[in-house]
């Protein structure tokens, strides 16, 4: 099955044609193309992404992405369209909608509707590179770690396409807290790159900062993030201060991303050893994050070895539509396909949409 996704719930314009094949038992996918059109240089200049100006290039942006990403694949041999409709940013969520509802009507092509944080969940299935794996299938119970720039949450898989989510932030998500804190600090948007990039600074030099910041929730017995407090850590302690230098924004960036990724590693291990799971996946922007990525392996092998840890290749980790492509086939084979012929009026945007 050649699933053609579009991906608009934020600030990137994405399109992918993936192969999809072997159903739920050994699921393979070829790659056929993903493009990623960013919009990042519009945003930046106001500090963050700006909805109107996103739908705006969404709009410039699909004809153009659609276009390299069919390259030379035939529009017959395309079997199903897929598109994000939440959560997200609505009125550049109704971009993607309406061009797949037009694309729906000029190919004559079913169409689905998928969630974007399920396809940050099945993302961890496209990971080439990662060797540790023995297999690159998950198996239930899963624990999800999904962390972006608009969630942070822990879900709990028992079967395909069933999800509990056992705990989320009460603020801020961890993203949205790296864009800050790099906001304070002067890093140019999306912070989360820009922190990430200084943090790795501070193993090469001898810093005469000595920076403590909180571990919110940490100790919590429940499986719920609050990164807000960290947030205004780093205001506290920048305004104490009174510099901004270099060698303190490194400091700074480097305390900061160890305490993000000590709740989030801390939680993970506990839900996982609690719910009795037999892997872990990890997925989200963030999830780009090395330092996160290595030392999330790193405990994961060290506490609970027996289980499975998959992580999607970094590029599947930010926005992309590959992923939303892989959802879509799961959904598909869960579907009569005559159900999937339904109408496409039916597919609304939804920037609040839960998974469940
Ligand atoms: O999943 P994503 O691309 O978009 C949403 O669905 O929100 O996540 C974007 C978030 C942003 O907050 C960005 O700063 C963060 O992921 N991010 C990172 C890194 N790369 C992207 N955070 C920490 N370290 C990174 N390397
Ligand atoms: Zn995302």
């Amino acid at each position: 099955m050649r699933i053609l996704a579009i991906e608009t719930s934020c600030d990137e314009t994405a399109i992918s044609v993936v192969e999809c094949s072997e159903g739920f038992s050994k699921p393979k996918f070829k790659i056929l193309s993903n493009v990623v059109a960013s919009q990042i240089k519009i945003h930046a200049k106001w500090g963050g992404v700006v909805p109107n100006l996103a739908k705006r290039e969404h709009l410039k942006n699909l004809p153009v992405v659609l276009k390299k990403a069919l390259g030379k694949i035939k529009i017959k041999d395309i079997d199903l369209i897929a598109v994000t409709i939440g959560p997200g940013l609505e009125p550049a969520l109704w971009t993607g909608i309406n061009f797949a509802r037009d694309l729906n009507k000029v190919w004559d092509k079913p169409i689905i509707g998928i969630n974007h944080m399920e396809g940050h969940i099945v993302a961890s299935l496209l990971n080439s590179k990662i060797k540790y794996q023995k297999s690159k299938l998950w198996k239930f119970p899963v624990m999800a770690l999904l962390v972006s720039g608009g969630h942070t949450e822990l879900v709990l898989i028992k079967n395909w396409l069933k999800y509990k989510i056992i705990g989320q932030t009460r603020d801020d998500a961890a993203g949205e807290a790296f864009d800050k804190v790099a906001k304070m600090l002067k890093l140019p948007y999306p912070g989360g790159p820009q922190v990430a990039k200084l943090a790795e600074k501070f193993k090469f030099q001898d810093s005469s900062f000595k920076i403590n910041l909180p571990r919110p929730m940490i100790n919590s017995k429940d499986y719920d993030f609050s990164f807000s407090g960290l947030k205004t850590a780093v205001l506290y302690k920048l305004k104490e201060l009174g510099i901004m230098n270099k060698e303190l924004k490194i400091a700074i960036c480097h305390e900061f991303q160890q305490a993000v990724i000590d709740v989030l590693i801390a939680k993970t291990i506990r839900a996982a050893k609690e719910y009795k799971v037999k892997s872990i996946i990890a997925g989200g922007g963030v999830i780009a994050n090395n330092e996160l990525r290595k030392q999330l392996n790193e405990t994961i092998e060290k506490n609970i070895p027996n289980t499975k840890f998959l992580i999607p290749d970094t590029k599947f980790t930010t926005d992309n539509a590959a992923m939303i492509s892989v959802a879509a086939y799961f959904r598909a084979l869960k579907k009569p396909f005559g159900k999937l012929r339904a109408s496409p009026q039916s597919l609304k945007a939804n920037g609040n949409l839960i998974l469940k």
